[in-house]
């Protein structure tokens, strides 16, 4: 409030402001919701339990334990499909609006196929979402979050197209089964980082190696499967009010050179459009500059045809709008540079664009992961431009550390981060709906065991009970939940006083 004395008449005005930093504080918009994130082979153990099948991250785990850092399995991890209780009363304490998590294929249908429903499986997930809907917490289940049947593997998997049948099967189990309770719905867990990392490369179960080829294959078949898991529900499932939508990872782009704005484009396409284009965009199918620049590359390598795969006009079409919302995972930038082809080099994957970090950018424990919250600003802005502002999401967003509970670091992090969310929505007129933090719990972080840390909640993995401690960055979150609102400054607590 601001008063001024004018011939003696005292006149108060009230500036409302409906968003900005009134007394540096920033709100959340109306309806704005807020959760936590985890995914099932990272935290449920119980591998070979109650008819559990076997996933590619069983097999990989147990049979290349030089690959994880610290020589880890997911056979017990968080134990949370004993522990699911405790996780839920904790959710609770943290005041969330939902908890995102994901269904274990194999263990709801041990043999892969939809020929056999493993009971328990099922009922594992059904508590879980009586125990969060009990408690007031809106379930947000994801289908696959990379880790199928073992079986379908063998067959080639994500290379093989019989994947867009088998998990469209597995996903009509869920539906029947989860459906009648749950109004959110993930299909696929960015595609882009296992059919790169995964199918490409061997930095992720099933570890394949296939170079350009393999993982433009895997994306072209998990782009079909989640068409089609969308469809399905769309004609056979959809409530009133429910949201289905796919998942992807996008990384920020900072021109390393002024001015440099087709390196922050070509970045984009070539890692977030490759996976979105076809969904969210007017036209569909794989961004033009892809086609081109992969089909000419191919070309000047001698190939007889572009490594690409091509799309029919049917399959543009059926994919095409497939997506209720954008849900994106963000955690860091990279600096971006056009280069020019050089003789005997794959032209930086056929983009054109040679990435680096910036040395000044703050770290995690996490070698990828720095701190540069003005990407994740111009990544929100670049997709809200890109397609159309659609509702977007935010499904993880989180910082790794290497231990204890007094989490500064993470405070700080989440801080920027959520600032500069809001300001994209408050400044630029974004359409962002929700924000999710990666992870609720500490958790087995794939090749990197359980070396990097991402929780709200540390966990003891050296004790058989994996006691659950929260850190400072659960009380901070949960007084955000709590006041739906972030001061420009932040205090990080001292005090960890957690009912
Ligand atoms: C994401 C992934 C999560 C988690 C996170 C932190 O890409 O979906 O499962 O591991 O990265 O690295």
């Amino acid at each position: 409030m601001a008063s001024y004395s004018f011939l003696g008449v005292t006149v108060s005005f009230i500036f409302i402001i409906t968003y900005a930093f009134a007394n540096d504080t920033l709100h959340f918009p109306k309806d704005f919701l807020l959760g936590t994130a985890t995914a099932s082979y990272q935290i449920e153990g119980a591998w070979n339990e109650s008819g559990k099948g076997e996933s590619i991250w069983d097999e990989y785990t147990h049979n290349r334990p030089n690959f994880i850092r610290d020589h880890s399995t997911g056979d017990v991890a968080c134990d949370s499909y004993h522990k699911y209780k405790e996780d839920v009363q904790l959710l609770s304490n943290l005041k969330v609006d939902f908890y995102r998590f994901s269904i274990s294929w194999p263990r709801v249908l041990p043999t892969g196929y939809a020929n056999v429903i493993n009971r328990e499986g099922i009922n594992y997930y059904k508590n879980l979402i009586n125990e969060l809907l009990a408690k007031g917490i809106e379930p947000f289940v994801t289908l696959y979050h990379w880790d199928h049947p073992e079986i379908f593997e063998k067959m080639g998997g994500w290379t093989n197209e019989m994947m867009v049948e088998w998990i469209s099967d597995y996903a009509r189990v869920i539906f029947k089964e989860l459906g009648p309770k749950v109004k959110y719905f993930i299909t696929i867990n960015e595609a882009a980082v296992f059919c790169d990392e995964g199918y490409g490369r061997n930095d992720k179960a099933p570890g394949k190696n296939l170079g350009s080829t393999g993982k433009y294959l895997c994306m072209h078949n998990a782009l079909k499967a989640h068409a089609k898991i969308y469809h399905i529900y769309d004609e056979e499932f959809r409530k009133p009010g429910d949201k289905i939508g796919i998942d992807a990872a996008c990384s920020g782009a900072i021109a390393k050179h002024l001015n440099d704005t087709t390196a922050i484009d070509l970045h984009f396409q070539f890692h977030c459009g490759w996976a979105v284009h076809p969904i969210f965009s007017k036209t569909g199918d794989y961004p033009e500059v892809m086609k081109t620049h992969i089909a000419e590359n191919s070309r000047l390598d001698g190939y007889p045809r572009s490594l690409l795969p091509k799309f029919s006009p049917t399959w543009v079409n059926y994919i095409k709008g497939t997506s209720d919302f954008f849900a994106l995972n963000h955690y860091t930038s990279v600096r971006v540079e056009t280069v020019p082809r050089e003789e005997g080099q794959r032209w930086y994957q056929f983009s054109g664009v040679k990435e680096s970090l910036d040395p000044s950018w703050p770290g995690s424990a996490s070698s990828w992961l720095k701190v540069v919250p003005q990407g994740f600003r111009e990544i929100i802005n670049k997709i809200a431009k890109e397609y159309d502002n659609p509702p977007l999401y935010i499904m993880e967003n989180g910082f790794s550390d290497e231990c204890c509970t007094s989490d500064h670091s993470r405070i700080s992090y989440l801080h920027s981060y959520i600032k500069a969310m809001l300001l994209a929505i408050y400044e630029d007129g974004c359409n962002v709906k929700g924000y999710t933090i990666w992870s609720f719990l500490d958790n087995f972080e794939w090749l990197a065991g359980y070396t990097e840390r991402f929780g709200l909640v540390y966990v003891n993995f050296t004790d058989s009970q994996r006691t659950r401690t929260p850190k400072l960055s659960f009380n901070w979150y949960k007084h955000i939940i709590e006041t739906r609102k972030l001061t420009s400054t932040f205090d990080s607590p001292t005090v960890i006083n957690v009912a």
